[in-house]
């Protein structure tokens, strides 16, 4: 305990105020394998990872961070069992309900991204009522992926903007800018950060177009033991990082 918080301490120091990262991206897995490692049903992995989320979210609006972008449900998720699933729908409600006065004294917006009408009506409306209690808020934005899939998102994209052809919309020759503009996270910088938990080394289909520049760091902790000495971890070693982006 007592070397985690002089780790902590440690990195406090060494972290620069002026370059924490704008986005950070977070993949939250490995709720199962917590939970089965300490012999407990998955659930209960899950139900630990919100614990997480909560001081992620505290944690992230305290040091600066303006977008934190969570995957909670991916288009994928839903092979899984329907009990488990059931699950996993109950947590953004729960979350919102007993957080939200948090969040509005922090000032925080909540949004979602992912194919929402997809997504049970109780979920859309607990996320919708959230978002709307939260929407003159001017500090961190944080986006809840629900239901998201980045090739689903860039097929939704692709389609909107050839129904805006037809119905007119002079588009002209398609750029980045203009088809960005048509993704979830239109008005939103992209990633600088992207952590992914529970030492699994793939993007799972998120973000694939958005995080074509953003610095990776992953960790083999699970999920729910996610703290705040992680994501200073994270913030340290993205410090580290020459970004070129192609230049040199
Ligand atoms: C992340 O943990 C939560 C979701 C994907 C919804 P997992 O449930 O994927 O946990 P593991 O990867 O099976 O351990
Ligand atoms: C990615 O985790 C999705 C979320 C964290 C919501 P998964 O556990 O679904 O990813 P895979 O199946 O291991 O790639
Ligand atoms: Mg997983």
């Amino acid at each position: 305990m007592l070397e985690s918080e002089n780790r902590e301490k440690e990195l406090k120091a060494a972290i620069k105020t002026e370059n924490i990262p704008h986005h950070v991206a977070v993949i939250m897995d490995g709720n199962g394998r917590w939970a089965a490692e300490k012999g407990l049903p998955r659930y209960e992995g899950h139900r630990q990872g919100v614990e997480a989320v909560r001081l992620t979210v505290r944690n992230s609006s305290y040091l600066g961070i303006k977008v934190l972008t969570l995957f909670a449900f991916s288009t994928e998720n839903w092979k899984r069992p329907v009990s488990e699933v059931n699950y996993l729908m109950s947590l953004p409600g729960k979350y919102l309900q007993s957080e939200l006065p948090e969040l509005i004294r922090n000032n925080v917006r909540v949004r979602l991204i992912g194919d929402s009408k997809k997504l049970p009506r109780r979920v859309q409306k607990a996320v919708n009522e959230g978002a709307e209690a939260t929407k003159e808020n001017t500090g961190m934005i944080l986006n809840f992926a629900l239901n998201y899939g980045s090739r689903s998102e860039i097929i939704m994209a692709v389609n909107r903007l050839v129904d805006d052809v037809k119905k007119g919309r002079n588009i002209g020759s398609v750029d980045e800018i203009i088809f960005s503009s048509y993704l979830y996270t239109a008005d939103m910088p992209d990633p600088d950060l992207l952590i992914r938990t529970s030492g699994e080394k793939r993007i799972s289909n998120f973000l694939l177009w958005q995080l074509a520049y953003s610095e990776l760091w992953f960790t083999d902790v699970y999920w729910p033991d996610f703290s705040r000495l992680h994501l200073l971890e994270a913030i340290y070693e993205y410090q580290k990082r020459k970004r070129r982006y192609g230049s040199v």
